[in-house]
């Protein structure tokens, strides 16, 4: 076979390359964790998107091949609750035939896994990351504001390793006083099974979920209370852009991994760009403002118009929310934060 030759890669004004899409394929969902989708905002009237103003599999499909000219090797279907998208593994069997990507991965709340995990998997999914923040039902329940269902996540996350969707990964949020005594049991529950659990630190997302810097634990709290149950080590070999840092228990029981981009930002290694749901191109998690790529795909734009476009969305990129976090002043008006249901987790 000959080799593809595949166009220099892009670099934003830091230097960073574009190596990651994350697809928010859908902007509900079953859900309406208080960190993300609080219900005092997010109510039976809010106003979602139609599915006109969503993009459609065909639209997303061709902004990933888009993406792949420059430099985007890694995408990942998020949202919303993704598996709310109906005909997803449709979407997923496009992806997974793009050349040059190599990695294809979902991020769900587990809720509809089970019913979709093998087709997911003969599509051509790799990778699944499943959000489950507490075993223990009540606080189950009030993390994923009331709706439970926590059997049908564990049952989500057995059909994805019986589809061998692997690694399979566990994401929980830990906040201080909600979840933070119920880590350790949900650690154990995953020890042993090949599954790994990140940590990942309460973030200020949006502007409606009400952060608080007293709510975040910070990962090194995390880490020694760990260490102290089931002694770990730094695991080996490169991050690679991970955004966790992986530890592995020395027993080898497997790995854990914390995501600390409060008391740790790693912006200086971020080469993530996310596709909003109904279209636009963002460079950063906490952005504020997104390129509209839905209305020259609707209004017949070329792929090299397409290209130039996103190539100077990523060209013109400086952002480093999470670094500078720490320098704002507490009396600095808030941004305008894009909500992370919509740009994509
Ligand atoms: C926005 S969700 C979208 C995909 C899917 N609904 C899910 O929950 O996995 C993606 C990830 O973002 C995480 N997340 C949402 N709000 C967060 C916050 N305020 N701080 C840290 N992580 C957050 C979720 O826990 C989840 O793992
Ligand atoms: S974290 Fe995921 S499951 Fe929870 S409300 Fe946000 S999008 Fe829904």
């Amino acid at each position: 076979m000959t080799p593809v030759t595949l166009p220099t890669r892009v670099r934003d004004r830091l230097g960073r390359p574009m190596h990651d899409l994350r697809i928010s394929v859908m902007d509900r969902c079953n859900f309406r964790c208080p960190y993300c989708m609080p219900k005092d905002t997010f109510h039976d009237r809010y106003r979602f998107l139609r599915s006109s103003e969503r993009l459609t599999f065909e639209e997303i499909a061709r902004v990933a091949r888009l993406s792949v000219g420059l430099g985007v090797r890694k995408l990942r279907l998020t949202g919303g609750e993704p598996l709310l998208r109906t005909g997803l593994a449709d979407l997923v069997g496009e992806l997974s035939a793009i050349e040059g990507i190599e990695d294809l991965a979902l991020t769900t709340n587990g809720v509809l896994l089970s019913n979709h995990a093998a087709e997911l998997k003969a599509n051509g999914l790799q990778r699944v990351t499943v959000s489950l923040d507490s075993l223990d039902e009540q606080v189950f329940e009030h993390m994923s504001g009331g709706f439970g269902g926590l059997a049908q996540v564990l049952e989500g996350i057995d059909a994805a390793l019986e589809a061998g969707l692997a690694p399979v990964k566990v994401n929980a949020v830990v906040q201080h006083g909600v979840n933070d005594h119920t880590v350790l049991p949900l650690l154990e529950r995953f020890r042993n099974t090949g599954v790994t659990v990140r940590l990942i630190e309460y973030m200020d997302v949006g502007n409606r979920n009400h952060w608080e810097r007293q709510q975040v634990v910070p990962s090194r709290e995390l880490l020694q209370q760990v260490h102290a149950r089931w002694p770990v080590a730094p695991a080996n070999g490169s991050r690679g852009g991970d955004v966790a840092e992986r530890y592995a228990y020395t027993d080898g029981a497997g790995e854990i991994g914390f995501v600390s981009s409060v008391t740790a930002p790693f912006c200086g290694d971020c080469h993530r760009a996310r596709l909003s749901s109904e279209g636009s191109l963002y460079t950063c998690l906490f952005a504020t403002r997104g390129t509209d790529l839905r209305s020259p795909l609707r209004a017949g734009a070329s792929d090299d118009e397409l290209l130039v476009m996103m190539r100077a969305a990523w060209q013109q990129r400086s952002d480093r929310y999470s670094e500078l976090r720490q320098e704002r002043r507490a009396d600095e008006q808030p941004l305008q934060k894009i909500e992370m249901h919509y740009i994509g987790g």
